[in-house]
């Protein structure tokens, strides 16, 4: 076919795109959807909030009678919310106790580069690392996962990935409910194929595993029962591969008010919200008295991918069920407005730089653990113009900052990219120009990192190194942050 003769000349081996299955969605939706526990902590006598996570085997069910072999942290799968407060120190004592050696990154927090959880913070089975930083952002849904060198997808693909919720006590109160798991939801979607024997297959094509099991908090048909005239979810695409365009099976419309990295600067009204692998935004639905409505996802609007490339990437399929209860209890309305975002212009930009991203390099290199590919200075501001090369999907996450999307193809974006945004969606064959403002933190010897969100891409080679320098630090270096300050 035309289809095949295109990935074949694009370097793709057809027999790669066929083990596509369409979602495989439950009957029912019977099974309440877990909550993910807010981790306990305990609060030093300097005010350091200390957290533990174990990242451990475990078994799930993702169907009824078939265990599968997964990870998670402190129990099978997933793994507790963070919670923390702007302004508060915190430290988390991770613990490995895989076979594998692995790394927790903190997806889309501002902190020191040796905090962050990269690749070149390993932990070894048996070992305990021990960041600690401050909390220094706006409010926001963040979260953390692993991201050992070449293994991200599948250690997150196993089941290893948690919310990170960051409060902002000085912030107004704008209307969102924020009753936790009751009526502020945090719902992680995720797509796996499980062979027969329970086996994760993790076999995929061009973008990675688009599995036929879709889960919400780690369950298959699930449902929230809702006792609030509205809810809030804080949506977070865990998956891999899978990009969705969530929406309720009846259209109605729902206000989009964050976005990765905090409040959008007014409550968008809209009937769908698109998330990329680690994208996240924060919705607000409206729920009628006893009704039954479910999300779903919609076929996402990848651009212009060659067809073949998509294939399975455009279903249509319920991911879950609200069930409000025949009263609901009144909450209070959203504000017009949420929050204020400095407002960033190429105008600021110290520096502008190109990224190509073509298969699975970046300017034609690909990840090299012994190589800084950017050097940005403490307190200048970038704009990152970056173009995906290719007639299939990337994306680009860039640690430590939150950037600001100030064109695609020189247009202005649309509502929902215009706040915080640690990763951005790249259509094939168009430019995005980023904006982006390094603070804080330097340290000459340690990189952040920048990379496809597409983890089968990431771990491929689609990644490089940053690293932040102080120019006024003759040293070269700073102490490590943490410990007294
Ligand atoms: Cu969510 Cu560098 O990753
Ligand atoms: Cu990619």
């Amino acid at each position: 076919s035309a289809g095949a003769a295109l990935l074949v000349a694009a370097g793709v081996s057809a027999c790669s795109e066929v083990s596509v299955s369409a979602v495989d969605v439950p009957e029912t939706f019977d099974v309440p959807l877990p909550v993910p526990p807010l981790a306990p902590s305990r609060v030093a006598a300097d005010g350091t909030r200390t957290f533990r996570l174990t990242a451990q085997e475990g078994s799930t069910q993702f169907t009824p009678g078939v265990d599968t072999p997964t990870w998670g942290f402190d129990g099978d799968l997933l793994g507790p919310t963070l919670r923390a407060a702007r302004g508060e120190k915190v430290a988390v004592e991770v613990r490995n106790d895989l076979p594998e050696t692995t790394s927790v990154h903190w997806h889309g927090m501002h902190l020191p580069a040796a905090m962050d959880g990269g690749p070149h913070q390993s932990v070894e089975p048996g070992a305990t690392w021990r960041p600690t930083w401050r909390i220094d952002q706006p409010a926001a849904t963040l979260w953390y996962h692993p991201h050992p060198h070449g293994q991200t997808q599948e250690h997150v693909y196993r089941g290893l990935a948690g919310f990170f919720l960051l409060d902002d006590p000085a912030a107004p109160d704008v209307g969102l409910p924020t009753e936790y798991g009751v009526d502020d939801v945090p719902v992680v979607v995720q797509d796996r194929n499980v062979d027969r024997d329970g086996s994760l297959d993790m076999s995929g094509g061009e973008l990675g595993v688009l599995g036929s099991l879709v889960t919400t908090n780690g369950v298959r048909g699930a449902h929230l029962p809702v006792t609030t005239q509205r809810v809030r979810l804080r949506l977070l695409n865990g998956s891999t591969a899978r990009t969705y365009a969530f929406g309720f099976a009846d259209d109605r419309r729902f206000l989009q008010v964050a976005s990765d990295g905090g409040l959008l600067t007014e409550p968008l009204p809209t009937t769908r919200v698109q998330l990329s692998p680690g994208e996240r935004a924060e919705v607000v639905v409206t729920a009628s008295p006893g009704e039954r409505v479910r999300l779903r996802s919609f076929p996402p609007d990848l651009g212009r991918v060659v067809a073949g490339f998509a294939m399975g990437a455009q279903d249509t399929f319920d991911v879950l069920e609200l069930r409000a209860a025949p009263d609901l209890a009144p909450s209070p309305e959203v504000a017009p407005t949420l929050t204020t975002l400095e407002p960033m212009s190429a105008a600021d930009a110290d520096v502008t730089r190109t990224f190509e991203l073509e298969d699975r390099s970046i300017n034609g290199r690909r990840m090299d653990m012994d190589r800084v590919d950017v050097t940005a200075e403490l307190g200048t501001t970038e704009v990152w113009e970056v173009r995906n090369r290719n007639a299939f999907p990337h994306s680009l996450h860039v640690h430590d900052v939150q950037m600001r999307v100030l064109d695609i193809d020189g247009e202005a974006p649309p509502a929902a990219l215009a706040g915080a945004k640690d990763t951005v969606y790249l259509a094939p064959n168009r430019t995005y120009r980023l904006i982006m403002r390094f603070e804080d933190y330097a340290d000459p010897d340690t990189p952040y990192m920048f990379h496809c969100h597409l983890l089968l891409h990431e771990d491929q080679g689609m990644m490089g190194q940053l690293v932040v320098v102080d120019p006024d630090d003759a040293t070269g270096g700073q102490p490590p942050r943490g410990g007294d300050d």
